[in-house]
């Protein structure tokens, strides 16, 4: 296969650019990728041996490749103009102020870049737009370029990035499908194969899907809103099932072995986070909103509230179950992250958690293997965004920051607690000495598992009243029921 282009570079060296280009300067030794970022510490970290993000398998690829067809640069204009294909991997947060304020992406960063790459171009160009945007996002910024472009040819493709948090290099090494969208042009078209022969390095080509450019964008989004929908029914379902004595596993099990339905991602958990499902449903909300379909966006609406409700429920059970209180009680938090093997916390169901036992003047004790105690008190500072009224809540006095302690072990975090909440699913938490634990802490002693990790007969055994999500109660829940 012989490529005409041989330069890409992608603006944005975030949790998708980094991990995205790295594997395709690992599988086309041919091309030139540079990660371009406006952030100097950022770039300055991806060019040392602690990468800014931590990602099982990332660390190789980038060894392998970096210096070689694999650069990190803050010299973003030099790296456009010479480049071929620029991906457009900025972030787009939900707009916090304004029209659409709590649902609408904030497209600031993509909107300079999209310029930006207007006025350094003098070669033809192909735009990608790798970060998740609404739909028609690519138009507008086909707009601005076309504009702008003194001639220049600008093609727009929408490429969105399916990868997981956690299993990032597996999920690009070997993707269900890649999604190219563009224009229905013979451009458009010659920009597709062109993105296309790129991933058929390693992509068998039936698994590239190309379509038109709005189909590519509103497939991400809903893609993203049809997962989380699976994980707030089955966490709708966990509620249920402790009120009546089901299981929500054995449930899960036998509903998910239809295979109309499928195994995947029914895990009940204290409810989902991370930097896309909620930001994307919301989205998708305003979205059906400007359309003038409120039924539709009714019905996904539901799937964050059914999220904020399992948060919420978590934390009543906790204080509840305690006598009603957790005033000055130190409660131990194993994991802060967003779900194992990431150290990134955007949306954590945590923070939610963390707060609402603040709010009842709890002691919070936090371990996270990967998570640093600046990252854990920024995120406890943080102003709380209600996405169904758009006004900021209350941050957290200062005084209440030092209710909580950071610390570098599961057995420090624990001692002496009252409770013990587990919050994200670290492989670590399955195997840690239970007993030891037991031993150290005040009595009753309390686990509440908000990822159904542990071991619940074990546990009991050794004397812990235990709280796992959708399971049949133990007696002293029973006598002490949650109003949610
Ligand atoms: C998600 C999509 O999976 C990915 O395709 C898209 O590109 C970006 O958004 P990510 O947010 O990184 O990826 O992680 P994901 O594995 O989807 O988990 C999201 C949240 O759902 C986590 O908090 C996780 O713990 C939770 N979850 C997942 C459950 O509570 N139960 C499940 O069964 C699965
Ligand atoms: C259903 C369940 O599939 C079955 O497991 C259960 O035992 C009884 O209920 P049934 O109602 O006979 O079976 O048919 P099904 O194939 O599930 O279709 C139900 C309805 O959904 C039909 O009107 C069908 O046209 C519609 N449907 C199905 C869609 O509109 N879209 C689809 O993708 C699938
Ligand atoms: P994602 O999870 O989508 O990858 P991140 O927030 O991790 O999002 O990464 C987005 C990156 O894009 C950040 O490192 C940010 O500094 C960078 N960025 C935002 N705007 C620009 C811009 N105009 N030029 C270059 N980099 C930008």
């Amino acid at each position: 296969r012989i490529l005409k282009m041989v330069k890409i570079c992608c603006i944005g060296a975030g949790y998708v650019g980094g991990p995205t280009m790295a594997v395709i300067a690992l599988k086309c030794p041919e091309i030139e990728v540079a990660v371009v970022d406006i952030s100097v510490s950022r770039i300055t970290a991806w060019n040392s041996d602690a990468l800014p993000i931590y990602e099982p398998g990332l660390d190789e690829v980038v060894k392998k490749c970096r210096g070689k067809n694999l650069f990190f640069s803050t010299d973003v204009e030099k790296h456009v103009s010479e480049a071929d294909i620029v991906f457009v991997s900025v972030n787009t947060p939900t707009k916090t102020q304004g029209l659409g304020a709590g649902k609408a992406a904030d497209l600031t960063y993509w909107e300079s870049a999209a310029r930006m790459i207007a006025d350094v171009s003098k070669s033809n160009k192909i735009v990608v737009e790798k970060s998740t945007v609404p739909v028609k996002t690519a138009e507008a910024i086909e707009k601005i370029l076309n504009h702008n472009s003194k001639g220049i040819d600008f093609q727009i493709l929408s490429n969105p990035e399916f990868l997981a948090e956690g299993t990032a290099i597996q999920d690009l090494f070997n993707p269900d499908r890649v999604l190219i969208g563009g224009r229905e042009t013979p451009g458009g078209q010659k920009a597709i194969e062109a993105l296309r022969d790129v991933y058929a390095h390693w992509v068998p080509v039936d698994r590239i899907i190309c379509t038109n450019l709005w189909s590519a964008e509103l497939s991400k989004l809903a893609a993203n809103a049809f997962l989380a929908q699976r994980i707030s029914s089955v966490n709708a379902m966990s509620a249920l099932c402790e009120a009546t004595g089901a299981d929500v596993s054995q449930v899960s099990h036998a509903v998910g072995k239809d295979t109309r339905i499928g195994p995947k991602f029914l895990n009940s958990s204290v409810g989902f986070g991370g930097s896309c499902f909620q930001k994307d449903i919301l989205n998708l909300v305003y979205i059906c909103e400007c359309n003038g379909l409120p039924e539709v966006a009714n019905y996904w609406k539901q799937v964050i509230k059914i999220n904020d409700y399992q948060k919420t429920r978590f934390v009543n059970r906790i204080v509840s179950s305690m006598f009603n209180t957790v005033s000055g009680k130190k409660i131990a938090i194993l994991g802060f992250a967003f779900k194992k093997d990431t150290g990134d916390t955007r949306e954590t169901p945590a923070i939610d958690v963390c707060k609402g036992l603040l709010g009842d003047k709890a002691l919070l004790s936090i371990y996270d293997p990967q998570v640093n105690e600046e990252q854990i008190q920024r995120d406890l500072a943080m102003n709380k965004f209600d996405w169904d009224h758009p006004v900021h809540l209350q941050p957290m006095s200062p005084t209440s920051i030092k209710q909580v302690n950071v610390v570098w072990d599961a057995y420090a975090a624990t001692k002496d607690a009252h409770g013990v909440c587990i919050l994200t699913e670290w492989d670590e938490f399955k195997t840690l000495d239970y007993q030891r634990i037991y031993d150290n802490m005040r009595k009753p002693a309390f686990i509440f598992d908000g990822r159904n990790v542990v071991d619940e007969a074990k546990l009991r055994a050794i004397g812990f009243i235990v709280y796992s999500i959708g399971k049949p109660l133990d007696q002293w829940l029973k006598d002490m029921p949650a109003v949610a």
